[in-house]
């Protein structure tokens, strides 16, 4: 079986589908026709560029079926001076309200997180969501246990802060999204790291506050009691993680930040 066939009737002979397979797969018969090559099953990494390039309908994919392959609304036209502020005024939120976040707004995010681009579109990113505060306090506390045993100087600040009833390490966020993917994958933190950073901001545009959770981050890597806690996997690791909520306060501008160092040539 062939996972892409061509309908002829439909087909323009524009010669897109070819141009835009990354891994080549497609060749020209005899009357211009794109044809998919015949070891191209084994090659094809389903990215389905080549069903969305077709405007005619003509090329269907056994694993990306148009009905699950959604039309591009062109009348949403992206604001790129909203765009760009968005990602200017996103901060890093450490104050939040107690009120819980909808999780239809979490799954709206983590919609738009999916879509991420993930090396050779191999999508590995799991998610885990703990939107109880109970739960989220007793992480941190993990955090710290693994601090604690941890010789920085710099930590022994955050512990006196824990232990005198604050919480510096997820900031006493009501939630948490941790992102885990498989150890045997080379790309795994960089596709966790995108896909994160897309949820984070679907996540701001929807009026969630956001901010990366680097202590729990590094104590899962370093102590099995959080990893146990968390619930990963074998043979996956966490790899990325943001503690989440409503924003308590308002930020009324944007801090200013080193120029880009960029090399032109
Ligand atoms: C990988 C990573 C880990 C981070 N870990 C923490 C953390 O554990 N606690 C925290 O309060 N902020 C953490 N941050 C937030 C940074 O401190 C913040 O991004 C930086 O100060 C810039 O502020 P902004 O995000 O508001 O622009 C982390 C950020 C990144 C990218």
């Amino acid at each position: 079986m062939t996972l892409v066939s061509i309908d002829h009737g439909r087909c323009r002979r524009d010669g897109l589908c070819s141009a835009v397979c990354p891994a080549g797969l497609f060749e020209n018969d005899p009357d211009g026709f794109p044809q998919f090559l015949a070891d191209g099953d084994q090659r094809c990494i389903r990215c389905g560029h080549c069903v969305a390039v077709c405007g005619f309908e003509a090329l269907q994919h056994v694993d990306l079926p148009l009905h699950q392959a959604p039309i591009v609304d062109r009348r949403l036209q992206l604001d790129q001076a909203a765009l760009d502020q968005l990602l200017q005024a996103r901060r890093s939120i450490r104050e939040f309200k107690s009120e819980p976040v909808p999780e239809a707004l979490v799954k709206e995010a983590i919609e738009a997180a999916r879509f991420a681009p993930s090396a050779v579109n191999r999508q590995p990113v799991e998610w885990l969501v703990i939107q109880d505060p109970t739960e989220v306090r007793q992480l941190a506390g993990l955090v710290v246990e693994f601090l604690r045993g941890v010789v920085e100087p710099r930590y022994a600040a955050y512990i006196a802060m824990w232990d005198q009833g604050q919480d510096p390490i997820l900031r006493s966020a009501p939630h948490l999204v941790v992102v885990h993917a498989p150890d045997d994958w080379s790309w795994s933190t960089v596709d966790s790291t995108i896909a994160l950073t897309q949820f984070e901001l679907a996540a701001v545009a929807r009026g969630i506050g956001t901010c990366w959770a680097g202590f729990l981050m590094r104590a899962a890597v370093g102590h099995p009691p959080l990893r146990e806690a968390l619930g990963i996997p074998t043979g996956h690791s966490v790899t990325g993680a943001l503690m989440y909520g409503l924003p308590r306060y308002r930020y009324h501008r944007i801090p200013p930040r080193q120029a880009a160092r960029v090399t032109w040539r």
